[in-house]
């Protein structure tokens, strides 16, 4: 046949549409798997989600495919699992991890926030900042992020497959197990023979910010997961076999954050970090750490002069990883205590500490203590880290007279020109401030600002009084140079350096509330109203005494009282009258005696201020007003307890 132009034309067009007919619609027509426990039929919102997800991108970094070779991804992907989705969104890089199974990972919050600040969680991370999207888009992907993959792949993981099976704890030394309570000298002999200290190197660096330094799963990343890190101090995990622990530790867990350590860990480190987690935190009694006194090699004194640089570097270090258990003012009071057995100890203790010389403090920052959840520190700090955490702490906490020399004088503080002209966004809300300043602040500042707090009493010099340093009369306030104070702490006192600690954003939200609610510059507390749309979230509304009283059946006007004087007296005075000691000078004004007026409204004006409406406020705050939502800080029943003492001290006028 001759090749005519018209041949060629038609002959390729009809070769071009059969090819398409087999490659694409023969497939769209026979292609009916059957859903799997993985599919899920989208709601509008995870639709929307999915849409917003291929349309900003995200697939360009993010597989949703898991090919047999892939190591510890989850378990091979099947047809059915995309049975709902069109167009599929596989996608064929993995710049990110693949995300089919990252539903139910953590909590949809945690989704919202990653998204927009990836480097707070993952440092090193390369994904983008999704601050653009608004908030009702960023909550439709994370619906939709929220419903990936399947829960119940996790239960397949129940016997050990053969590699695993049957393999037991190598034996170390003469010491195996110690299963005697009583037995004696546990100290750092013991712990060593027995091959422990390799291992609470490898948890201090592994499994520390999940698992938490008391093992019971507390650690700091563990709150923002749904599949929460096991707690080693309760069964199954006390009596669990060897073969158990070494499969999961090896392999990870399927459905959960918990990462296969085979891909970083060598056996015997396994086994070391499976040795220390049994015997310290899955053991069942506790042990007396017995630390003896400082080995010849730091029997030193401090080689470092006092000066500010040297404490303030000290601080740096204390506030990113030691305020966690110690707490901001030493005082053992961080996140972390809950569940650490023995506590952290009180260095405002001079009994404990007037014998303590530099040495003693030098030996148990480099070494830990042994049996404790104390860590090793010799392997992250160098020695001259380690030696300005030891003038961190004796010149700001343990202030005996054998503190090593007189503090230096406050220098004046050098703040950048950057620093210097920060101004708060448009966006940043008063709310996200406020909640902030009531848990990093407040035990410090007091929550009326005024330098009061629980934890600053004994701290000098004392937490700045905010209602008088940032007052608009005061020269030299401005957003940009308490945005430079907050960032990079107040030399040689024990203010943060909360640039370690929190991202621009936070520090910038706590100069909103900082400028609103005491006036820094121009003057604007008093004047600024963020009363807006004082609506409680409903859920916290409850107006039928009846299910409270069944929810909690001893609540306390006793128990509310210490609750009331050591947070809510310091604004509302003793007997409710708002005339507490703080109240009097916030420049936002003094809180309204009890009963106020009725703020909230999205409830009737009718409706009842009685003891669930005190309930609400107290619990959820009062937007744009210096009444904080307590719930980050108090449990229920305390406010359940404060809200009856409250109702009772004003000789019960509320409930009119
Ligand atoms: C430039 C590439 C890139 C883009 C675009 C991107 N990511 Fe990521 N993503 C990453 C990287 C790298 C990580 C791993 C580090 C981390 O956790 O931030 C990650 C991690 C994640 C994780 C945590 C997964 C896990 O199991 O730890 C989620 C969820 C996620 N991204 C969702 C998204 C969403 C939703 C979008 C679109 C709005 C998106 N990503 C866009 C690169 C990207
Ligand atoms: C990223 C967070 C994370 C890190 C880091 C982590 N884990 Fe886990 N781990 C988890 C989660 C989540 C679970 C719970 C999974 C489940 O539901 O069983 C878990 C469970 C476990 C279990 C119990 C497995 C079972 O039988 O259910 C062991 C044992 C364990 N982890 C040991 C370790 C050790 C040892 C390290 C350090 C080498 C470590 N983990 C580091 C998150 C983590
Ligand atoms: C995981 C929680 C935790 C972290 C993080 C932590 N510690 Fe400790 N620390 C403890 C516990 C618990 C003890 C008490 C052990 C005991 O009872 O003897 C302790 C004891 C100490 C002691 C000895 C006090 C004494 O009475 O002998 C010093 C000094 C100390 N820590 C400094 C630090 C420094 C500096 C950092 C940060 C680099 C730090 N700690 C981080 C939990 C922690
Ligand atoms: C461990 C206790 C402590 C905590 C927690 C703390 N501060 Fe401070 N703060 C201080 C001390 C001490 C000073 C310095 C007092 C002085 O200069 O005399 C100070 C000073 C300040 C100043 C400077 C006032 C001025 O212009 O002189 C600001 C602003 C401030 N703090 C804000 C904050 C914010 C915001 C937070 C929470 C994110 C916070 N502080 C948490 C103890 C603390
Ligand atoms: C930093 C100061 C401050 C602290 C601390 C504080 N409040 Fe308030 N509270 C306020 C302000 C301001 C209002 C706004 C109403 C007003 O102006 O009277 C308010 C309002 C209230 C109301 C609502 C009154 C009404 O009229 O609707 C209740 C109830 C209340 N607070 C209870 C408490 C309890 C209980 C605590 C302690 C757990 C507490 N507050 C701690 C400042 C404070």
């Amino acid at each position: 046949m001759k090749m005519t132009f018209r041949i060629v034309f038609w002959g390729g067009l009809i070769v071009f549409f059969a090819v398409v007919a087999v490659a694409v619609f023969t497939p769209v027509a026979v292609w009916r798997p059957t859903p799997t426990d993985v599919s899920h039929p989208y709601t509008a919102q995870e639709a929307a989600g999915r849409t917003l997800f291929y349309s900003n991108g995200c697939n360009y970094c993010h597989t949703q495919y898991v090919r047999d070779v892939d190591n510890a991804m989850g378990p091979v992907s099947e047809a059915g699992n995309y049975y709902y989705d069109n167009p599929m969104i596989l996608g064929s890089e993995r710049t990110g991890p693949d995300l089919s199974y990252v539903g139910r990972k953590r909590s949809m919050q945690w989704e919202i926030d990653h998204m927009r600040w990836p480097r707070q969680y993952s440092p090193l991370s390369i994904m983008p900042d999704f601050t653009f999207l608004s908030t009702p888009q960023a909550t439709d992907i994370a619906a939709y992020l929220f419903n990936l993959g399947d829960r119940s792949a996790a239960e397949f993981m129940i016997t050990p497959p053969a590699l695993y099976a049957s393999r037991t704890l190598p034996v170390i030394g003469s010491v195996v197990k110690t299963t005697d309570p009583n037995a004696p000298a546990q100290g750092w002999p013991t712990f060593k023979a027995a091959g422990l200290y390799d291992g609470k190197l490898i948890y201090a660096s592994h499994c520390l910010t999940c698992h938490g330094c008391a093992g019971n799963g507390l650690g700091t990343y563990g709150g923002t997961l749904i599949v929460t890190p096991a707690n080693f101090k309760v069964d199954p995990f006390r009596t669990m076999p060897d073969d158990q622990w070494f499969w999961h530790v090896s392999e990870g867990v399927q459905g959960s954050v918990m990462p296969p350590w085979k891909e970083s860990l060598t056996v015997q480190e396994r086994w070391d970090v499976i040795r220390f987690v049994q015997q310290v935190y899955a053991a069942p009694f506790e042990r007396d750490p017995n630390e003896g006194s400082p080995t010849p090699a730091y029997q030193k004194k401090n080689p470092l002069p006092i000066t500010i640089a040297n404490i303030d570097a000290g601080k740096r270090i204390w506030t990113r990883e030691c305020a966690v258990c110690h707490g901001d003012e030493g005082k053992g009071q961080g996140v972390y205590r809950q569940g650490i057995e023995p506590v952290p100890p009180n260095f405002d203790n001079p009994a404990n500490y007037d014998p303590y010389i530099d040495a003693d403090y030098f030996w148990r920052v480099s070494e830990g203590v042994p049996w404790t959840a104390m860590p090793t520190w010799k392997k992250v700090y160098t020695a001259q880290q380690r030696w300005q955490l030891v003038t961190y702490i004796r010149t700001m906490f343990t202030q005996t007279d054998k503190k090593p020399a007189q503090l230096p004088e406050a220098e004046s503080f050098a703040i950048t020109p950057t620093e210097r002209s920060m101004t708060v966004p448009k966006g940043t809300t008063y709310e996200a401030g406020r909640q902030q300043f009531l848990i990093q602040c407040a035990h410090c500042h007091g929550l009326a600002g005024d330098g009061k707090g629980w934890d600053g009493t004994y701290l000098n010099p004392a937490p700045a009084n905010l209602q008088k340093k940032l007052a608009s009369s005061q020269p030299d306030i401005t957003e940009g140079t308490t945005f430079a104070k907050v960032t990079n702490g107040i030399d040689n006192t024990a203010m943060p350096i909360w640039g370690e600690f929190l991202n621009a954003d936070m520090r910038l939200a706590d100069v909103k509330y900082l400028k609103d609610s005491f006036n820094i510059g121009t003057g604007a507390a008093g004047k600024t109203s963020h009363y807006g749309n004082g609506a409680v979230p409903l859920p916290y509304v409850r107006t039928d005494t009846g299910i409270f009283e069944a929810e909690i059946a001893t609540i306390s006007p006793d128990a509310g009282k210490a609750v009331y004087e050591q947070y809510c007296a310091t604004c509302h005075g003793e007997t409710g009258a708002g005339d507490g000691a703080g109240a009097k000078g916030l420049p936002g004004g003094a809180p309204a005696p009890f009963p106020g007026p009725h703020l909230f409204t999205n409830l009737k004006p009718s409706a009842p201020m009685n003891l669930p409406y005190i309930f609400a406020v107290t619990r959820s705050g009062i937007p744009g007003t210096m009444m904080y939502g307590f719930q980050p800080l108090l449990t229920e029943t305390d406010i359940w307890n404060v809200s009856t003492y409250t109702l009772q001290v004003t000789g019960g006028k509320f409930g009119g």
